[in-house]
């Protein structure tokens, strides 16, 4: 007869830990380990680097950066609401030139491999980075943020209309070093995210990423006003975890074999895990980092425990694994469902 037990966590095992491999596969990227910054959540590392080693994360992906130097919205352009924060910082940056000159040789002299994130306003300006990039060295990949107006169609976001997504990303695609990914950075605010996921892979994306921060506003109670002064900010933090879960399992079900990073809402290494097995093969963290510097690194020593005490032997094991039919394992004091399953087992 088949005894089925239910299922516990076990302790972790510390030397098992020790040994475990994180590394990660996204198509032809190779990450150390799973775990990188969000773009615009930790500049280009300088900053981090004060709190831990930035070479130690699997990547550093960099503030989306622009043609020319921009000094963002008007202030106020970050606001605390309660399960998330909103801002309107507006792509503030020093462009492109700047970019080359200082940020992208400190990443490279700190051993950090760098995802370098590029924003435009048409699909001219992101031909333009890409083609400043080619050159460039210490450019592990790049991530499209297509989360943008754009200036030649009324002020309409690239990333919610699949025709405009494609065009920015096949520009990108094709003036980019061929070895270099090219990752397409979604946002939530559509309707349908599989149909411009699709167009993006059509388009050349070697990836995705998922999500962008989603549209919120909150108004100041004392003065019964907007709080921001862009009035409509993008909300990130914990309240935007089930959102990105929702994404990157619909988009993993469709296309199981893009790669995924995995961003919203990432606190801890259950977060980060919950996000992996929803489809993600790697996870950024982002507005943690606020409150708490040394978030990244944290979380990727959660990670590594949650997939040691789960019995996965790699990433690869977990990613996409809530898509898997489920293993006949009843839940804690369910004990008519272990005699049940005791039975069936005795019938197979
Ligand atoms: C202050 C701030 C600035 C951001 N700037 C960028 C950016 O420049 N480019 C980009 O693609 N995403 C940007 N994001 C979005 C994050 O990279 C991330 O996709 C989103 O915040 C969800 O992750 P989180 O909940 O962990 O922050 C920004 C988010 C915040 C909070």
């Amino acid at each position: 007869m088949t005894r089925f037990t239910v299922r516990t966590v076990p302790a972790p095992d510390r030397a098992e830990q020790a040994r475990y491999d994180l590394r990660t596969v996204l198509g032809s990227f190779e990450l150390a380990n799973p775990v990188m910054t969000a773009s615009g959540c930790a500049a280009a590392g300088r900053e981090l680097n004060q709190f831990f080693d930035v070479a130690a994360l699997g990547a550093v992906a960099t503030k989306s950066i622009m043609v020319n130097p921009r000094s963002g919205r008007p202030t106020p352009r970050m606001a605390e609401t309660s399960s998330g924060m909103l801002n309107s910082i507006g792509l503030q940056g020093p462009g492109i030139a700047a970019f080359l000159e200082h940020d992208l040789p400190w990443l490279a002299e700190h051993g950090a491999t760098a995802i370098v994130s590029i924003a435009g306003s048409s699909v001219e300006e992101y031909s333009e980075l890409a083609r400043r990039l080619r050159s460039a060295p210490g450019v592990a990949a790049i991530e499209i943020n297509i989360s943008c107006p754009n200036v030649a169609d009324r002020g309409l976001v690239f990333a919610c209309d699949p025709d405009a997504a494609a065009r920015v990303v096949s520009e990108v695609r094709g003036r980019s070093a061929p070895s270099v990914p090219v990752f397409a950075k979604l946002s939530p605010d559509v309707t349908d995210i599989v149909s411009i996921a699709r167009a993006c892979v059509s388009a050349g994306a070697d990836g995705l990423s998922m999500i962008n921060t989603t549209l919120g506003m909150a108004v100041d109670m004392d003065t019964m006003r907007p709080v921001l002064a862009g009035v409509t900010g993008g909300l990130s933090g914990p309240a935007v975890k089930p959102v990105a879960v929702r994404c990157i399992w619909a988009v993993h079900a469709a296309m199981p074999e893009v790669p995924i990073i995995g961003m919203g809402g990432v606190r801890s290494g259950l977060d980060a895990l919950e996000l992996i097995l929803a489809g993600a093969s790697a996870v950024a963290v982002g507005t943690a980092i606020f409150h708490d510097p040394s978030a990244p690194t944290r979380v990727l020593r959660e990670l590594r425990d949650a997939l040691v005490a789960r019995g996965f032997g790699s990433v690869a094991d977990a990613v996409g694994h809530a898509h898997r039919p489920p293993e006949p394992h009843p839940r804690p004091g369910d004990e008519d469902a272990v005699d049940d399953l005791e039975t069936a087992g005795a019938e197979g």
